[in-house]
């Protein structure tokens, strides 16, 4: 997570070198910001990036990264460590109940992609709700990785909804994994991943509970007729 925000941040160095600018990154590096208005969440002197993707970083993770770690060094492994186990935190789980969580290097696309093409089953279908670039881009992935899959778009001025997910995991039970961008950068649109989640977990248990009740009435007449 650290360095694609550290990889994000050179990106944009590179594209806004060519204007004028008030404050420079490195020395050595080209001209980073062009905005002259000042940015407290950075050192005051910096502004804010307002380009697709969360780019601007805080000065506490820009004056963090000016330490180098060694990979193997036990203070490295524990920071790595602490960020793993809080991420799980945050879902609500942890190692012990079962989950595990993997740390990605690369660029957005590189970590979403992997997790499409890594999670998903031979024998699983995934439901994309898409409104946006990003949405659009999984779509893809799962052509490219032959993964079945259905795609529910909204354009870029919609927003992906729990009653329609709810509804498509229903109607088509051999979906097994659903998709949705938290937040689509590309146009600003925050989703409504909590309730999303929420919808999807209750339908699917309900689906799961029916053919345990249906087994457990056939078992009570068996019992009720010998
Ligand atoms: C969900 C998602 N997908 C893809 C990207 C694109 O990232 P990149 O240009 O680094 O591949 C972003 C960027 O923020 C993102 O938030």
């Amino acid at each position: 997570m650290l360095s694609k925000i550290a990889s994000r941040s050179l990106g944009a160095a590179v594209r806004t070198s060519s204007t004028t600018s008030t404050t420079r990154f490195l020395s050595s590096t080209p001209t980073l910001f062009t905005a002259t208005e000042p940015n407290s969440s950075v050192s005051g002197r910096e502004s804010a990036l307002f380009t697709p993707g969360p780019l601007t970083t805080s000065i506490g993770v820009k004056q963090a990264m000016q330490v180098d770690l060694g990979s193997r060094d036990s203070k490295f492994i524990d920071v790595i460590q602490s960020v793993r186990d809080e991420l799980l935190g945050m879902a609500r789980t942890s190692q012990a109940d079962g989950h595990e969580c993997v740390l990605m290097q690369g660029s957005g696309t590189f970590c979403v992609e992997s997790v499409i093409s890594s999670v998903i089953p031979a024998s699983g279908k995934l439901l994309v709700l898409s409104n946006g670039a990003y949405g659009e881009r999984i779509g893809q992935m799962c052509k490219i990785h032959k993964i079945d899959h259905e795609v529910i778009s909204y354009g870029e001025r919609g927003a992906p909804n729990a009653a329609d997910a709810a509804a498509a995991v229903l109607a088509d039970p051999s979906i097994t994994h659903v998709a949705c961008i938290h937040h689509e950068t590309t146009s600003g649109a925050l989703n409504p991943a909590q309730a999303i989640g929420a919808a999807i977990k209750e339908v699917s248990e309900r689906s799961e509970q029916q053919p345990k009740r249906a087994a457990k009435r056939s078992e009570a007449k068996r019992s009720k007729a010998s």
